[in-house]
């Protein structure tokens, strides 16, 4: 089973997806289902959640002044149809806020090549 190198809660925390299953040997087409991660990168994306995150999208991805909530029925009526790629490419680029691309590709939770 390939994994990811760690930390995303970008892809970690959205319900029904961290337990997808594992991604294919070859580059997976852009509808097809999150690779897999194991526990301790979940809770090292919990982690990484709380201290990058959080300030502004709610410590339960609730949403707050500072930012969307990342979770919800908007929020996956915008995400849901769209490939997890796409997610993954706009949070690496756009995010944190103030700091865009400024965590490492791993944290972002990048699939291992
Ligand atoms: C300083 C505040 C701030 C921080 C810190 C921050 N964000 Fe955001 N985030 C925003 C704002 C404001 C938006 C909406 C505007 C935009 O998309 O650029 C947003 C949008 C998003 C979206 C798109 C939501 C949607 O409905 O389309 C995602 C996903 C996201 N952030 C993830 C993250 C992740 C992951 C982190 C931590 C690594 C993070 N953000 C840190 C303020 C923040």
């Amino acid at each position: 089973m390939r994994l990811m190198t760690a930390m995303s809660m970008v892809l970690l925390t959205l319900p029904g997806w961290a337990g997808a299953a594992a991604a294919p040997p070859a580059p997976p087409p852009l509808s097809a289902a999150p690779p897999a991660f194991t526990a301790a990168q979940v809770e090292a994306g919990r982690t990484l959640y709380s201290r990058q995150c959080a300030a502004c999208h709610g410590a339960a991805q609730e949403g707050g002044e500072a930012g969307p909530a990342r979770r919800g029925t908007a929020f996956l009526a915008k995400w849901g149809p769209k490939p997890w790629q796409e997610l993954y490419e706009q949070t690496r680029r756009t995010m944190p806020v103030t700091q865009p691309a400024g965590l490492a590709r791993s944290q972002y939770g990048r699939p291992r090549r």
